[in-house]
C-alpha cells in the first residue's frame, strides 16, 4: 500500500492540476460519515458534490452493483439493454410521460438537451435556432455546456463558443420575455441553480416560464443534474411548482455513484431523435442502469423524500438561527437538503476549518458555503454536523 505522501507526489507527477484537491484520501464511506487513510472520521455534508443522495455505498445499490457486475458489465447500444429500460421506466413513473436517453454526465445529459431541442426546431423549420439560460447557471464543462452557462469565469478562455445562447437574470419573467426573438427555440434553467450558489427558483417564475413557454411555442428545458432524484424534497425540483418541463435533464445522484447521466423528453420531443442522430458508447450500461433501479427504488420505497422534506426543514431553520447568530451571514436560501448560506466574505476558510474539525462542506462562488449531505441523513446528524460548523463560523 502507497503511502499518503506517495500518493499525493503521483497525482501531481501524473494528473493535470484542473482541480484544487485538498490534501486527504478517503478510503471508507458509510451512510453519512467517511473515513480517511489515517483513520480520521468526517461526517459528510456534500455527497461528493450531489452524488451520494442515499449515503454512502447503500446497501442496495453494493448489491445490485455486485448482482451486475457478476453477469455483464458492458455490451453496447447496438442491443437491447434490460437494465436501461427498466431505469427509464422508473424515472417516467415519477416524473411525466416520455422516453429516455442515456449517457455518462451531467454535461452529457444536457449537451443531448440541448441537441434534441435544436433537431425539434429544425424540424419546424427555425434556421438558426437559440436558447436562453439563466445568469449564474452551470451546464457543465463540453463546449455547448459551458457555451450555455451563464458564468464569465466558465466559458473564459475557451472562444469561440457555440453561438446561439442568450442569457438574462435569474427569477425574473421579464427578462426571458424581453428576450425571446423568432429564433428562441427553448428556455433552459435549473429550478434550483447549485453551483451559482444555490437560489431558487420561485413558483410564480418556474409556473410563469411554463405557461409563457407553451404559449409561444418554446420548449423549457429543465437541468435538475444537481436538484433531481430528491435532492429539494420530491423526486424532481419542478414538483415543487407542478409543472412539467419538455425535457428534463438528470445526473450525479441517478446511479448512487456510478457514472450515469440522462435526458427524460415528452414523447413528441422525443422523436426529433433518431438512429444515428445522437449516441454514446458506455451511455446506460448494464452496470450504470442496474445501480441506477436499485437507486431509484430506494428513494421511492424507503421515505427518502419524507426523510428529506423533514430533516431539510429542520437543517433550514437551524441555518437560519445562524443568521441571526452571525451578522457576517448575509441569506440562508435553499430548499430540502440543497442549502447555501451567503457570507459578506470568503468562505473558503470555514471549509478549510470545518474539515479539520471533521466535517465536509463546500464553498461556492467565492462566498456561499453550500450543503448537500445525504439524503438519509439523520437529527442527531445534523446536529453534530452543525455544532461544528458553528464553532467554524464563530471564529470568523
Ligand atoms: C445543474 C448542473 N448541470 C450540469 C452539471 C454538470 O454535470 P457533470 O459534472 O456531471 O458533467 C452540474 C455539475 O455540477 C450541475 O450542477
Amino acid at each position: 500500500m502507497l503511502s499518503k505522501e506517495e500518493v499525493i507526489h503521483l497525482t501531481d507527477k501524473y494528473l493535470i492540476s484542473t482541480y484544487n484537491r485538498l490534501p486527504i484520501i478517503f478510503q471508507k464511506g458509510q451512510g453519512c460519515r467517511l473515513w480517511d487513510s489515517e483513520g480520521k472520521e468526517y461526517l459528510d455534508f456534500l455527497s461528493g458534490l450531489g452524488v451520494n443522495n442515499l449515503g454512502h455505498c447503500h446497501p442496495a445499490v453494493v448489491k445490485a452493483i455486485k448482482e451486475q457486475a457478476e453477469k455483464l458489465l458492458h455490451v453496447s447500444n447496438l442491443f437491447i439493454i434490460q437494465q436501461q429500460a427498466r431505469l427509464a421506466e422508473l424515472v417516467v413513473q415519477q416524473a411525466f410521460p416520455g422516453k429516455m436517453f442515456f449517457c455518462n454526465s451531467g454535461a452529457e445529459a444536457n449537451e443531448a438537451a440541448i441537441k434534441l431541442a435544436r433537431l425539434y426546431a429544425k424540424s419546424r423549420g427555425c434556421a438558426k435556432p437559440e436558447i436562453i439560460t439563466a445568469h449564474r447557471s452551470f451546464h457543465g464543462r463540453t463546449m455547448a455546456t459551458l457555451s450555455a452557462t451563464g458564468q464569465e469565469k466558465v466559458r473564459k478562455g475557451f472562444e469561440p463558443l457555440l453561438s446561439g445562447f442568450t442569457y438574462v437574470p435569474f427569477n425574473d419573467l421579464q427578462a426571458v420575455k424581453d428576450a425571446v426573438t423568432d429564433s428562441t427555440i427553448a428556455v433552459m434553467i435549473e429550478p434550483i441553480q447549485g453551483e451559482g450558489g444555490v437560489h431558487v427558483g420561485t413558483t410564480e417564475y418556474l409556473g410563469g416560464l411554463r405557461e409563457y413557454c407553451t404559449r409561444q411555442g418554446i420548449l423549457l428545458i429543465l437541468d435538475e443534474v444537481q436538484a433531481g432524484l430528491g435532492r429539494t424534497g420530491r423526486f424532481f425540483g419542478f414538483q415543487h411548482t407542478e409543472i412539467e418541463p419538455d425535457i428534463v435533464s438528470m445526473a450525479k445522484a441517478l446511479s448512487g455513484g456510478v457514472p450515469i447521466g440522462a435526458i427524460l423528453a415528452g414523447n413528441e420531443v422525443a422523436r426529433s431523435f433518431m438512429p444515428g442522430t445522437h449516441a454514446t458508447t458506455f451511455g446506460g450500461n448494464p452496470l450504470s442502469c442496474a445501480a441506477g433501479v436499485a437507486t431509484v427504488e430506494t428513494i421511492v420505497r424507503e421515505g427518502i423524500l419524507e426523510n428529506c422534506r423533514k430533516i431539510g426543514a429542520y437543517f433550514g431553520e437551524r441555518l437560519k438561527d445562524f443568521q441571526q447568530k452571525y451578522p457576517f451571514i448575509q441569506e440562508v436560501r435553499g430548499r430540502g437538503l440543497m442549502w447555501g448560506i451567503e457570507l459578506d466574505r470568503d468562505g473558503s476558510g470555514v471549509v478549510q476549518d470545518c474539515l479539520q474539525k471533521g466535517l465536509i462542506i463546500n464553498c461556492t462562488m467565492n462566498t456561499v458555503l453550500r450543503f448537500l449531505p445525504p439524503l438519509i441523513i439523520s437529527r442527531d446528524e445534523v446536529d453534530r454536523g452543525l455544532s461544528i460548523l458553528d464553532r467554524a463560523l464563530a471564529r470568523l
